[in-house]
């Protein structure tokens, strides 16, 4: 008889949709906007400090809580730009990545059976973490126009059990950026419920549309009981590289640290020493005609260039204002669901996309396509050439087929 290989707690959770269309993209040479990873170079600022950290030698363990002078780095950037005074010493811990971060809260703060509520659709990482922390999630919908969630549905998605929420802006898959009054609200039932956030805010760089980026945490209240997830990945155009972080109270670190300690203990020294360079070096810290003003400028043109080729191929994307991802309406192409539709685009057309069914619930999928409805998500953190060809191919592609249905057909 075989050896039992899985925990019964992994059940379901299957191969992520990201590894199964980069792996198609690669047999298939697709021009990948699927997996939300910039193709193009980054930063020789941040490539040149990693590289003399590691000449220099700082090769060994970080302490596990993060190098200081990073930690100090990243407190006195949230105080910059949010007017909050962070302790780095108690209040700044520094992983393997938002990634690892979002898993040492989970396990850090969920007992088994306790519920925490997500948002449908969801980044796909969240779900199995409350799983592993022998949480139960509970989904709430975030529905068209406009991602916004019912606020009935919200208020009764709280009860003694709800340990708490997750949270996401800009948000992946949508490019949503909550607005203040939907943080307030979110915000009043937390505080009344005692409820902790966790704040996953890897986009909060990349911003459009003169949209503002704001964390929950800064709202009155909230400070105590948020964890703040973050990540040099988006920013620098180095999501290889690893480095997150997380800024929480005293009580809500301890908790994180807690797991840290045991899941890696600490991630690569010389990068975390490349990141406390990069955020204290002028060109980070001016207000004006800075790195980040640079960054969404070139994201901002990015943005147009796809915008372009989806509007001419039939498919003009949805409203977004962060992050990096378009989503186009694909439910009257003939496609029997939007994975299918993802597995022709990447296989015969040669344009890999992700769906946006693996970011909700099975059950939600199966309800109703209002709740789930039939989306392609586009990204846009991609070379100029890779949206060129991506467009000679999609135009390409819907030059031999029949016109789309008007609006008046369906
Ligand atoms: C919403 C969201 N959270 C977290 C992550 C992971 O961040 P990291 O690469 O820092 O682990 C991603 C990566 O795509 C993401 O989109």
């Amino acid at each position: 008889m075989a050896a039992r290989a899985a925990a019964a707690r992994l059940g379901g959770f299957g191969t992520s949709i990201f590894t199964e269309i980069t792996a198609l993209a690669v047999k298939h040479g697709a021009a990948n906007l699927g997996q939300g990873f910039p193709d193009f170079a980054a930063p020789a600022f941040i490539k040149e400090a990693a590289a003399r950290h590691i000449d220099e030698d700082r090769n060994q363990y970080a302490p596990s809580a993060g190098v200081p002078r990073l930690r100090a780095a990243l407190a006195a950037g949230w105080q910059r730009r949010y007017g909050q005074v962070v302790d780095p010493g108690s209040e700044v811990t520094v992983a393997c990545g938002a990634t690892e971060l979002l898993l040492d809260a989970m396990l850090g703060l969920v007992d088994p059976g306790d519920e925490v509520i997500v948002f449908e659709p969801t980044y796909d990482a969240y779900v199995p973490d409350i799983q592993m922390a022998g949480g139960v999630a509970r989904p709430v919908a975030l529905r068209l126009p406009g991602w916004r969630w019912d606020s009935a549905e919200l208020a009764a998605a709280f009860t003694p059990r709800t340990r708490a929420v997750i949270i996401n802006t800009p948000h992946n898959p949508t490019g949503k950026v909550f607005s203040v009054a939907e943080l307030e609200e979110l915000a009043r039932l937390c505080i009344a419920h005692d409820v902790t956030v966790i704040s996953d805010e890897v986009y909060s760089e990349l911003i459009f549309d003169g949209a503002r980026h704001v964390p929950i945490a800064t709202l009155p209240g909230m400070r105590e009981r948020t964890i703040t997830i973050d990540s040099m990945g988006k920013t620098f155009s180095v999501t290889g590289w690893k480095v997150g972080w997380a800024i929480a109270p005293p009580p809500l670190t301890d908790a994180v640290r807690a797991t840290h300690q045991f899941v890696t203990f600490t991630n690569s020294a010389p990068f975390q020493e490349a990141l406390a360079d990069a955020l204290t070096a002028p060109f980070t810290r001016s207000e004006t005609d800075n790195y980040y003003h640079q960054l969404r400028a070139a994201y901002g043109a990015r943005r147009a260039q796809l915008t372009a080729i989806l509007e001419s191929i039939g498919l003009p994307p949805l409203p977004m204002a962060g992050a990096y991802f378009l989503l186009s309406d694909v439910s009257r192409l003939g496609f029997a669901s939007d994975l299918d539709f993802c597995r022709f685009l990447t296989a015969e057309v040669g344009v890999a996309a992700i769906p946006i069914s693996p970011f909700y619930s099975s059950a939600a999928q199966a309800s109703s396509p209002a709740r789930a409805p039939m989306l392609a998500r586009f990204c846009f953190a991609k070379r100029e050439e890779t949206i060129v060809l991506a467009g000679e191919r999609l135009r390409k592609w819907r030059n031999f087929r029949s016109p789309l249905p008007s609006a008046e057909e369906g």
